[in-house]
């Protein structure tokens, strides 16, 4: 105990209190927990994909040889890949350990202690929890009542002395795209504007032909979601060839396994199948969307995304949540003043999102 008193106070102190961002856990985990089994659960938390992988990644992982060999450290033939699929040259992209990594170090190239960066909430965790990490502040801004983002917020945030400005399109959790022409203002703001599109695929919604335009914009991608490589950990960015240049420079230098870059290429070699999937999900996804419609006490927000939030009215949101869980079927829940009343549900397999309907109804 004193031991661990005095390695506790060689913690930065701005950390030791720090409050962990909520993830979620794998099936596993979660069965495990919940006293449930692992077949039984219904995975709608994580806005993963119900398909999975390509099955050329397992073929290719398998085939691959030379794990005892450091990956590529400045990513050459990764980024050239990347950079063909998403219509760039490879000077402009770097690649991460998820989009989650790329997040993290522009926040370490930018922010110091005192610096502050925007978004409007309700929006993915991540930006402010990184932030905290290297003492920045976050300004976080409302959005209106619809999940609208109000632009005047957002430019008197900047008055007030913003370094980055963080703009979700498609929004997790909400689920709505970001209007272009509003990217395009800001841009004329000396901030760096970051546009997280890591559901990209599912809205077909896309800045990156601003790219060549404006040296303060940055572009997140990730194969996460559409191609099924959450596990893998692979996500990227898309910039002005300098600011790829300062990231390659702090970044870690092998902090692309070998095993995501493989999963990479064969899923760029398999990207007809990925596509139709994403398809098929979308579809599933306005499916949703109408049978939740009907049920008396939600009322589900439109969404350009893989998943849908939805607010629960006449019934704690809390309680509905509970008990789909002691069933084994997980949807995302949030401890916080915003959301307390909304769930949000990633789209499943047919079954899955019926098995979870049918739950509900009863
Ligand atoms: C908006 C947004 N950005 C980034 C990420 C991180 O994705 P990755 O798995 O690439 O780290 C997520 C993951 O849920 C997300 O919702």
């Amino acid at each position: 105990m004193e031991n661990q008193k005095k390695i506790d106070k060689l913690i930065i102190p701005r950390l030791q209190n720090m409050q962990p961002y909520v993830p979620i856990y794998p099936p596993d985990i979660m069965a495990e927990k919940f006293g449930v089994s692992e077949n039984d659960i219904v995975k709608l938390d994580g806005n993963e994909n119900m398909f999975g992988p390509s099955p050329k990644v397992a073929q290719a992982l398998s085939e691959f040889k030379d794990y005892n060999i450091y990956p590529d450290p400045l990513q050459e033939k990764l980024r050239e890949s990347i950079a063909n699929y998403a219509g760039t040259t490879p000077d402009r992209v770097i690649a991460g350990a998820g989009s989650d990594e790329i997040i993290d170090l522009l926040i370490r190239l930018f922010i110091q202690p005192g610096d502050k960066i925007c978004q409007p909430v309700p929006t993915f965790a991540m930006y402010s929890t990184f932030t905290e990490l290297v003492g920045g502040e976050t300004i976080s801004v409302s959005m209106d009542e619809n999940f609208e983002i109000t632009e005047d917020s957002i430019l008197s945030a900047i008055n007030n002395g913003v370094k980055i400005v963080f703009l979700t399109s498609p929004n997790n959790p909400t689920g709505r795209l970001i209007d272009k022409d509003f990217v395009s203002k800001i841009l004329q703001k000396d901030v760096l504007v970051i546009v997280d599109e890591a559901y990209y695929e599912f809205s077909g919604k896309t800045c990156i032909d601003l790219i060549d335009d404006y040296s303060n914009l940055v572009i997140l991608r990730t194969f996460s979601k559409w191609a099924g490589l959450a596990g893998m950990r692979i996500g990227y960015g898309i910039m002005n060839p300098s600011l790829v240049s300062h990231l390659l420079i702090i970044k870690p230098p092998y902090n692309i396994s070998v095993a995501a870059e493989i999963a990479v290429k064969a899923s760029l070699d398999d990207l007809e199948l990925l596509l139709e999937r994403v398809e098929i999900i979308k579809n599933e996804r306005e499916w949703m969307f109408d049978r939740l419609s009907e049920i008396p006490f939600m009322e589900p927000i439109p969404s350009d995304a893989n998943f849908i939030l939805t607010k629960i009215v006449n019934l704690e949101s809390v309680e509905l949540y509970n008990r789909l869980l002691s069933k084994g079927i997980l949807v995302r829940y949030y401890e916080n003043e915003l959301l307390k009343n909304y769930l949000r549900i990633s789209i499943g397999s047919r079954e899955q999102n019926q098995k979870l309907l049918d739950f509900i109804k009863q």
